[in-house]
């Protein structure tokens, strides 16, 4: 039988994943939650439009949903979900605090449904092949993980520029490297240090431009991390991202976008390569389906986004009381 999805949220992010769970053989896009505006194109999908969720969550027979609305409305909504049963796919950041991420967290795993995070540079074939690079020992010890998302600012929705419902750049933006990082790293920073710079968007001042250093402190593995975010560029700019990973024995390159996005700089010399086909975007919600089939944990599970989340907020701390903070026990 086909896995019955819903949708919450028709925006960037919800049509994107509307598009991509469409194309993924065995899964029926049933409902789709958004404003009226949307209601036709969601038809044109195959998908029953709502514009109440709650009456979409009571009504709909369906097995999953994934969460695409506001960062600062996934608690009430993954909460709900998860309290019908329903397997819940959640866009990051996984909520506006920890708390509440906790509290999905619990939720879930006592309900026993799944709980898939979108942080999908973990998805994405340039990032993936990093991974695989570090791991297979391309660079030597990798030591020090460096990465840079610049952009204009998200400027299709203006809850963005509110730092109470956004987390700002360092929350909504940053997360993404943050995330990669202590992946690649395969543990938590023990502290964070940031500094940040307020911009002014749609009239709201907030944090827009941020450096944040991880320190995973000498030993295996990553043992510093540093991730600048900005919502500062201006279009025509294109919306860019670099990482360089530094080892013993050479350094990973990526930009996108770039001539060369993913370089390999070793003693035997450079090599170029991708090993992964598909967008992360795809990757992420087919492997949150296959998950659902076959019956285990999702690659980015609950822990994976409050762990993101943490650290980010930690590193909000850290901006605006200029103090290095702890993550380990930071609420
Ligand atoms: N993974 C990524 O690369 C990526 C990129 C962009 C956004 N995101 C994340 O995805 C989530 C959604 O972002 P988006 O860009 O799709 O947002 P968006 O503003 O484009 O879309 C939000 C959707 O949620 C609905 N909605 C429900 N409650 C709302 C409320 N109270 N206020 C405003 N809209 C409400 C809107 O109608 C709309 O359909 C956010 O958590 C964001 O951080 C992730």
């Amino acid at each position: 039988m086909d896995c019955r999805l819903g949708i919450l949220g028709f925006g960037f992010m919800g049509k994107t994943h509307a598009l991509n769970a469409k194309a993924i053989p065995g899964v029926k896009v049933t409902a789709i939650f958004s404003v009226e505006k949307d209601k036709a194109e969601i038809e044109q999908l195959g998908a029953k439009f709502y514009a109440d969720w709650q009456k979409m969550l009571d009504t709909e027979k369906i097995d999953a949903i994934v969460v695409a609305t506001p960062t600062f409305t996934h608690g009430e909504m993954a909460l709900t979900a998860i309290s019908k049963g329903m397997h819940v796919f959640l866009e990051k950041p996984m909520e506006r605090t920890i708390k509440k991420c906790k509290e999905i967290n619990v939720a879930a795993k006592k309900k026993g449904v799944l709980l898939g995070m979108g942080h999908v540079l973990r998805f994405d074939g340039e990032y993936m092949t990093i991974k695989d690079q570090v791991a297979s020992g391309a660079i030597g010890h990798a030591k020090m993980a460096r990465c840079t998302r610049r952009g204009p600012p998200p400027g299709w929705s203006t809850w963005f520029f509110d730092e109470e419902k956004s987390g700002g750049a360092i929350l909504d933006l940053s997360i993404h490297d943050i995330d990669f990082i202590c992946w690649l790293a395969s543990k938590a920073p023990k502290r964070v240090a940031a500094m940040a710079s307020p911009i002014v968007l749609g009239g709201k001042t907030l944090f827009g431009i941020s450096h944040v250093v991880l320190d995973f402190e000498p030993g295996p593995g990553i043992e510093l991390g540093f991730a600048e975010a900005s919502w500062g560029a201006v279009a025509p700019y294109p919306f860019s991202t670099a990482i360089e990973v530094a080892g013993k024995d050479g350094l990973i390159a990526c930009h996108i976008p770039g001539k060369h996005p993913m370089e390999t700089y070793s003693a035997s010399g450079c090599v170029t390569l991708n090993l992964y086909a598909h967008d992360g975007y795809y990757n992420e919600i087919n492997d949150f389906i296959d998950a659902i089939k076959e019956r285990r944990p999702p690659k980015v599970t609950g822990d994976d986004g409050m762990l993101a989340v943490r650290v980010c907020l930690a590193a909000l701390e850290s901006a605006r009381s200029r103090n290095v903070i702890d993550v380990e026990g930071f609420a």
